[in-house]
């Protein structure tokens, strides 16, 4: 269990997203009822984190579905394609938010009448499997760990960037439920802050003590020993084993590398791609530099200096320990292995 609210809830025929902006000094929720709204909403980060934005899209597919039925009952397919494709353009790294848009179009030829009902249960679907895959992986995930565990966690894979419970923070949870974690160290995460602002919050909200480093003070962290295993989600996992996640998720598995530290990613079958064969296909990212000129909405460095924002890495396979599913779990992932795990769901 988690005490964080659920992200993405469906209420009154509407979809209610948490403002995870805001977080953690105010709990706003901000209801939808366009999908074009929602496709804007993924982009501006109300709601983040992978598995999230697909289960975020999935109810903007009822909301299109539900509006354009009242004007062209007979062609409300053809009526929804533009929020289709705003939906699906609204970020390009996770592939989760493909993934979710592609499982709903599945069931369009089969709808005669009202496609609500239809959508709607598809949708409720997708969060459910997500919320109950997490479960799976929290403890499959944990399993791995030795007892009085030090980990590392980066970014915010946790309930809010998911149906619910969590990739990374949900094998977290299960592993101090089991009594099996010593410490949890959560990085900051620049420049959205997804560390401190959502992950050392969820984790205080379940009494899980968390330490909060900035990412500079890993390196030291783990020369000194203090870490077992990093641990994190993905936006992004390709045939062979390498994996998209959030910025500076690369620097850390070098680092562990380095200093015998394991990396553990996190992440349910929705997460994975076999249409590519590795990482340099992945299209990652790139944000607004103004994310990074200015904190909380203050502007911190000169306004005419150039800046970049890439808001994804890749991390080669050949620096993970494991890579943990719903369906099992992949030690040092190769694209045999990842074949094996897919063939076998
Ligand atoms: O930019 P964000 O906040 O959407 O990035 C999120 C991450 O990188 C997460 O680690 C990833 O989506 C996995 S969430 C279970």
């Amino acid at each position: 269990m988690s005490n964080t609210p659920y992200a993405v809830q469906w209420q009154q025929a509407q979809l209610h997203l948490l403002d995870q902006r805001k977080l953690p000094q105010e709990k706003v929720m901000l209801v939808y009822n366009q999908a074009a709204e929602v496709a804007q909403a993924i982009k501006d980060m109300v709601v983040r984190g992978a598995p999230a934005i697909g289960i975020a899209a999935a109810y903007g597919v009822v909301l299109a579905a539900k509006n354009a039925y009242q004007i062209h009952a007979d062609n409300w397919r053809d009526a929804i394609q533009n929020d289709l494709q705003q939906l699906a353009q609204a970020r390009p790294t996770a592939v989760n938010l493909v993934w979710a848009l592609q499982r709903m179009q599945t069931h369009f030829a089969k709808i005669s009448g009202d496609p609500v009902p239809i959508l709607l249960q598809e949708a409720q679907k997708i969060q459910q499997e997500d919320i109950s895959a997490n479960y799976t992986m929290g403890q499959l995930g944990s399993n791995l760990l030795s007892n009085n565990c030090r980990v590392l966690t980066h970014c915010n894979a946790g309930a809010l960037a998911t149906g619910g419970y969590g990739t990374a923070l949900g094998v977290i949870r299960y592993a101090w439920a089991a009594g099996k974690i010593m410490q949890v160290y959560a990085d900051e995460t620049r420049p959205w802050l997804q560390g401190s602002r959502l992950t050392a919050w969820e984790l205080l909200e379940d009494n899980i003590p968390v330490t909060l480093i900035v990412e500079g003070a890993a390196a030291t962290l783990m020369r000194q020993q203090r870490v077992d295993w990093v641990i994190v989600g993905a936006d992004r996992i390709t045939a062979n084993g390498d994996v998209a996640n959030k910025i500076g998720t690369y620097s850390l598995a070098v680092l562990a590398r380095q200093h015998g530290v394991k990396m553990m990613v996190v992440a349910p079958i929705s997460t994975i791609d076999m249409q590519l064969a590795d990482g340099n296909q992945i299209i990652i990212e790139e944000r607004d530099p103004q994310e990074i000129i200015t904190v909380a909405g203050k502007t911190i460095a000169p306004q005419n200096v150039n800046a970049w924002n890439p808001a994804f890495d890749v991390t080669p396979a050949a620096l993970i320990e494991a890579i943990v599913t719903e369906k099992g779990v992949v030690m040092q992932p190769t694209i045999e292995k990842m074949q094996t795990l897919l063939s076998s769901t």
